[in-house]
């Protein structure tokens, strides 16, 4: 029995993720991922334009030659580009305007490409039949195109005091922002002062931006518990209180299983249960602007975690 179209897409995606989760450039990415397609679809051809100086520009293809500049708004590729969704064409015939590189195509899929807000190249991938693509390809093709520039994304770490935990992950390779400040708490923009009474319910925390092209949750969650004791109750280092209590704090709820994962890989190594927080994220303050950075600005500065933690983090990349 031959399999669905779907059950095919979804074997494929990560499959298609490893590929280009091990390759920074784009042009390679593109390269592979056009032959993992039109090999496993036997396409007519499979390949990118990219948006070069206001118009599309061939990219890497698989499948005969083909135009190598199309303009903003013409064919299928230039009319997906300018309208920002991906385009269906059972009947290339029936397109206007339809820039047939090749004779042999009868079916189109025209998918764009996005980085952040920016369509910065379109998937094209033509068929030798009719009404080849239906919404499955494009759910999935919209899919495996947003792998090649997965956008920034954010976790927050509560580790006890934030200096030496912002120190940390600001050595982290695909960290590309931190910021530490007051999460979970009861009160609007709390002063550090008013968090030091432990009574508003805020732990001190660091907001990591980072690129999980480089670097994955997973990866982040396991660095976070080289920097803590996770079964220490409210209390890390010297440092005692509600607000030095250890967590993590996540915005999107397909976070949480990644997260939860690494959690009980440490709790079957420990054995036991951890007193580590795992909750969506309710509140976070950047806290004042001395707190930034301050092991930066004071090197001798107070640190509850051992110089060797961060010389080990440098040399682990
Ligand atoms: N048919 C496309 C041009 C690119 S080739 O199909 C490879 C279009 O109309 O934009």
């Amino acid at each position: 029995m031959s399999i669905s179209k779907e059950e095919k897409y979804k074997a494929l995606l990560p499959i298609i993720q490893s590929l280009l989760e091990d390759e920074t450039d784009e042009i390679a990415q593109m390269a592979n991922l056009s032959a993992i397609l039109q090999q496993e679809f036997g396409f007519w051809w499979t390949g990118f334009y990219r948006v070069m100086d206001r118009q599309l520009v061939l990219g890497p293809f698989q499948g005969p030659i083909a135009c190598t500049r199309i303009a903003h708004g013409k064919g299928v590729c230039g009319t997906a580009w300018a309208a920002a969704h991906t385009i269906i064409v059972p009947d290339v015939e029936q397109f206007p305007g339809h820039i047939a590189c090749s004779s042999e195509s009868r079916s189109e899929i025209v998918v764009p490409v996005w980085r952040n807000n920016e369509i910065v190249a379109v998937l094209d991938i033509d068929s030798r039949e009719l009404n080849t693509f239906d919404a499955i390809d494009e759910k999935y093709l919209e899919q495996i195109v947003s792998f090649l520039y997965p956008e920034e994304q954010d976790i927050w770490f509560a580790a006890g005091c934030f200096w030496g935990a912002q120190k940390f992950f600001k050595l982290v390779k695909g960290v590309i922002f931190t910021e530490v400040g007051f999460v979970n708490g009861n009160t609007e923009n709390p002063t550090y002062k008013e968090v030091y009474t432990d009574t508003t319910g805020h732990a001190e925390c660091v907001h990591v931006r980072y690129l999980p092209k480089v670097v994955s949750l997973a990866e982040l969650t396991q660095l976070y518990f080289k920097i803590i004791d996770p079964l220490s109750l409210n209390q890390q280092g010297e440092d005692k209180g509600t607000r030095y209590r250890t967590g993590v704090y996540y915005k999107n709820d397909k976070d949480l299983s990644i997260i939860k994962t690494i959690f009980e890989q440490e709790e079957r190594s420990l054995g036991t249960k951890l007193l580590v927080e795992l909750l969506p994220l309710q509140c976070f303050y950047t806290a004042e602007e001395y707190h930034q950075d301050y092991l930066d600005k004071n090197p001798n500065g107070y640190c509850h975690l051992s110089s060797s933690i961060f010389e080990w983090v440098k040399q682990r990349q």
